[in-house]
């Protein structure tokens, strides 16, 4: 309860808030996170499979499927309440910047601006071989995933796989609001995977105000480190609420 309040508080004067989100922001929109024992994707598929250039290159067509039902997923899911107070704080604070690891878009569906997608985009397909996006393709064949109009290479999804280098500039977008924010809210993310699970500690280590909210944080923390066990799409909107009562 003491850190609600304190919380409130931190939100009503950060002049810059940093939001690193995870797959547990869209668990209440219906997408399954990876990690989470039973319903996590990781519990049933294999990454290394599934999300790995190795992968791609032994099962393309696999993998093409497995995200076109992904991507059927995500078109037929709303973004929560916890996406949409994110795209209001947005309105409410001096300056934020939204990283994601989602590839889901429902942070953009909710009203965010112009989140930073570390991991790409579901939603885009690019050439495996020349790495540009492509935007219209025949799908009309036999054949999948499609082939690339330019080169006739496979068609991919945009985003990033296991072993891949992560957007240039988003990283370094990523890395500069770590440094430079005043508060750093870490939301839905189990932490583990590098380099999104690096930032809160920059952030920590440059003096900012940092945040944890999942459903599986144990350790015990005091000021400036915060750790909070809840839902975002319920937590979040309450927050708001409460910061900004009008
Ligand atoms: P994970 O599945 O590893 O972690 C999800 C986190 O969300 C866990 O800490 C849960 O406790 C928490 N959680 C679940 N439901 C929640 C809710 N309603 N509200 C708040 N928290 C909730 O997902 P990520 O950390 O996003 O990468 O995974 C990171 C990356 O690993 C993904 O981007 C993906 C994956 O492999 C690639 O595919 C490259």
């Amino acid at each position: 309860m003491e850190t609600h309040t304190d919380l409130i508080e931190l939100l009503q004067h950060a002049r810059h808030v940093a939001v690193l989100t995870g797959a547990g922001v869209s668990a209440e929109s219906g997408i399954p996170t990876f990690r989470d024992a039973q319903t996590g994707m990781w519990a049933q598929f294999d990454p290394e499979e599934l999300a790995s250039p190795a992968g791609f290159r032994r099962n393309p067509r696999l993998i093409w499927e497995w995200y076109a039902w992904r991507r059927e997923l995500v078109a037929k899911a709303e973004p929560n309440p916890g996406h949409l107070a994110l795209a209001e704080l947005e309105r409410r604070v001096p300056r934020l910047t939204l990283i994601t690891q989602n590839v889901d878009g429902l942070h953009q569906r909710a009203g965010s601006a112009a989140p930073i997608e570390l991991h790409g985009n579901i939603g885009r397909v690019t050439c495996s071989a020349e790495g540009v996006v492509i935007e219209q393709w025949d799908e009309a064949g036999d054949e999948l995933p499609p082939r690339c109009p330019r080169c006739g290479a496979h068609l991919r999804p945009d985003v990033v796989w296991f072993g891949e280098l992560l957007p240039e500039e988003a990283m370094a977008a990523a890395w500069d609001a770590a440094r430079s924010c005043d508060l750093f809210l870490s939301i839905g993310t189990s932490g583990l995977v590098e380099p999104a699970a690096s930032l809160p500690r920059v952030a920590l280590q440059s003096g900012a105000t940092v945040v944890v909210i999942n459903l599986d944080v144990t350790t015990a923390a005091r000021p400036p480190l915060y750790t909070i066990n809840a839902r975002s799409g319920e937590l979040l909107p309450k927050l708001l609420r409460a910061a900004w009562p009008t």
